[in-house]
């Protein structure tokens, strides 16, 4: 497995490679990740990987300097589930005049409506961030494949359309979400959690599941259910950000005819904001 920084030495490497899958992370890599190098692995020769704390989807006040860092630990994990390349740039590599880099002056990927709602509602600009640096990384790495978790099913989404609208050929596959044997999603933000509050932490996926639950039992209330869930969680101590049932397809809000749902979450526990999702089908009532 070859380690590099630059973009030159990337092309250098890849110039002979006409079939590759691509993992873009922000690093401190946990099972959830290494199940999406395996998905790469399955459609593609060459896997690469890239490791990058991406400045710009991080807002004021928002975790960038704290968020972990552990390269080392994570190229024992890549070479040991067989990426073949991993790609780590600095910031200057990526943005070369960072520093003066301003969403309003900069060219940015400006992604579509849905952005602006659910965790783009809360966090401004995170989505501009987040669709900019994988467009910048796509134009870098080119890849056929490209594997994202639907842990981010907002995100997912996004950059499914990014790549739709953009006509890039690049074919996005989505990753199941990894879950601890409690249920709570793997997060490399867990590990900001103290061990009573990990204990706690699965009680976002507990509230998602019920309104799955309520679903399935034929409630169709879905402002109804949202709000019993958010009232669920905040009585547990929990400040929430949304709990809404979306349609999967498009991220609009559920209405009563929609099959594909997800239930989509976002919660601060203690100092530490946390998303998930169910993705699930309702059948149609008689
Ligand atoms: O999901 C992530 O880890 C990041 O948002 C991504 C896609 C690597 C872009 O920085």
């Amino acid at each position: 497995m070859k380690i590099i920084h630059t973009i030159q030495e990337l092309h250098a490497e890849l110039q002979h490679q006409s079939n590759i899958a691509f993992v873009p992370t922000m690093g401190n890599l946990h099972a959830g990740h290494i199940h999406l190098v395996e998905l790469a692995k399955q459609q593609a020769r060459c896997v690469v990987v890239s490791i990058f704390v991406n400045p710009l989807q991080f807002g004021p006040g928002e975790d960038l300097s704290s968020y972990p860092r552990t390269l080392d630990a994570d190229c024992g994990k890549l070479a040991a589930v067989g990426a073949d390349i991993v790609f780590v740039p600095s910031v200057g590599e990526l943005y070369p005049d960072f520093d003066s880099v301003d969403l309003h002056q900069s060219m940015t990927v400006q992604p579509s409506a849905i952005a602006l709602e659910l965790c783009g509602a809360s966090r401004a600009g995170h989505f501009v961030g987040v669709a900019t640096v994988v467009m910048k990384l796509f134009h870098i790495v080119r890849p056929d494949v490209a594997v994202f978790g639907k842990k981010d099913f907002q995100q997912l989404t996004i950059l499914r359309e990014m790549v739709k609208q953009f006509n890039m050929n690049i074919k996005i596959v989505a990753g199941e979400t990894v879950r601890e044997a409690s249920g709570l999603a793997m997060s490399s933000r867990n590990g900001y959690f103290n061990f009573a509050e990990k204990v706690q932490a699965v009680q976002l996926y507990r509230a998602l599941s019920e309104v799955v639950e309520k679903v399935g039992q034929g409630q169709r209330d879905y402002a109804e259910l949202e709000r019993l869930a958010v009232e669920r969680l905040e009585k547990q101590g929990w400040q929430v950000d949304y709990i809404s049932l979306r349609c999967a397809l498009t991220l609009q809000p559920a209405s009563a005819a929609d099959q594909d749902l997800v239930v989509l979450g976002a919660a601060k526990l203690a100092k530490t904001r946390l998303i998930d999702n169910i993705e699930f089908c309702a059948k149609p009532l008689n």
